[in-house]
């Protein structure tokens, strides 16, 4: 690992009037080992490593969660990160969604409501211990012809007024609902499901996110079609030679990859081990040059 890892290597962009750096920190799998002491560590790890913008979610708990089949205590990834890094360094950004719930009366739902959206943030303030949520991301579930947003996304623009929210997001969408969005409220950030091999008719809607000023914020970078499951095996032959090449590991390849999309795409790997998170920290720093991007492409 390089004496110098950072998360500055790969540059900053600015969300809203924050100003963070592009590789970041996805907290969803902080939360599956139940040895809680070691994702205290990997958060205060990032944060050392000048990670400043992690992304979390209300819902995003130990197996089971809420509803009660994981082992043990529930543990919830906004009070880890409350439990590791509050009070807060100053610049340190949390972006988080709402939208999908869990609850323990009535299992995980989807907002419909200004009186829903309203209760996930109030929920996130609380487990994080904020008075003002940073970043909020609204995650839509596509239903072709019945997914209007513009009645929750004025809902949550109703909280950035009341000084709930700093700034909004969208999750999960095509450009008409950033459409939609606009003229409503600012958007700060899109965040949607796209990798090397995964998403990408999105290939189109990132450069629109840049020419708007709207970050574009890529999840699954490495877990790719493995989603919600581990990293993917699957690596095509360029993946493999460059990575070779870089000494680099197929993973770090994947992530660079990402951020060469553009200088708004921010990257939020998510992990729970100490050593993959300076793996994806040092992956902010490899260059790939225009002919290793048409291979990888
Ligand atoms: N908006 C949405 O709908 C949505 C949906 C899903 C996720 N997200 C956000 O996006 C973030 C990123 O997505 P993700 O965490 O699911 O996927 P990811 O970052 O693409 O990949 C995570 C998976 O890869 C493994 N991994 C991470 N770094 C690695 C490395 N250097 N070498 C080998 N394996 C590595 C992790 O396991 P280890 O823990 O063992 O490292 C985990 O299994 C999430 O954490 C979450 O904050 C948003």
């Amino acid at each position: 690992m390089p004496e110098n890892l950072s998360a500055a290597a790969a540059g900053t962009w600015k969300l809203g009037d924050f100003t963070i750096n592009r590789l970041g920190f996805g907290a969803m799998r902080t939360t599956p080992n139940p040895d809680r002491a070691v994702a205290i560590r990997v958060l205060r790890r990032a944060v050392e490593l000048g990670v400043n913008h992690i992304d979390t979610a209300a819902f995003y708990a130990s197996p089971g969660g809420t509803m009660g089949v994981g082992e043990g205590p529930v543990r919830y990834a906004n009070e880890l990160i409350r439990e590791a890094l509050s009070p807060y360094p100053a610049d340190l950004v949390i972006t988080t969604k709402v939208g999908p719930g869990s609850a323990a009366e009535r299992g995980f739902y989807q907002a419909t409501t200004a009186a829903e959206l309203r209760e996930q943030v109030e929920l996130n303030l609380r487990q994080l211990g904020k008075d003002a949520l940073d970043v909020v991301n609204l995650r839509i579930i596509k239903k072709p012809g019945e997914d209007s947003i513009a009645e929750r996304f004025g809902a949550l623009a109703d909280l950035v007024d009341a000084g709930l929210i700093r700034h909004l997001g969208l999750s999960n969408i095509r450009l008409d609902h950033l459409d939609e969005a606009q003229p409503i409220a600012p958007v700060v950030c899109v965040q949607n499901s796209y990798a090397l091999d995964t998403h990408r008719e999105d290939d189109t809607f990132l450069p629109i996110c840049g020419e708007r000023g709207v970050a574009y914020v890529p999840f699954f970078a490495i877990a790719g079609p493995s989603r919600e499951g581990t990293a993917t095996t699957d690596h095509s032959d360029a993946v493999r030679r460059i990575a070779a090449a870089k000494d680099a590991s197929e993973q770090q390849i994947r992530l660079a990859w990402t951020l060469h999309q553009g200088p708004h795409v921010l990257a939020i790997p998510g992990t729970g081990n100490p050593e993959h998170l300076e793996e994806n920290v040092a992956a902010g720093a490899i260059e790939l040059s225009a002919e290793e991007l048409a291979a990888l492409s």
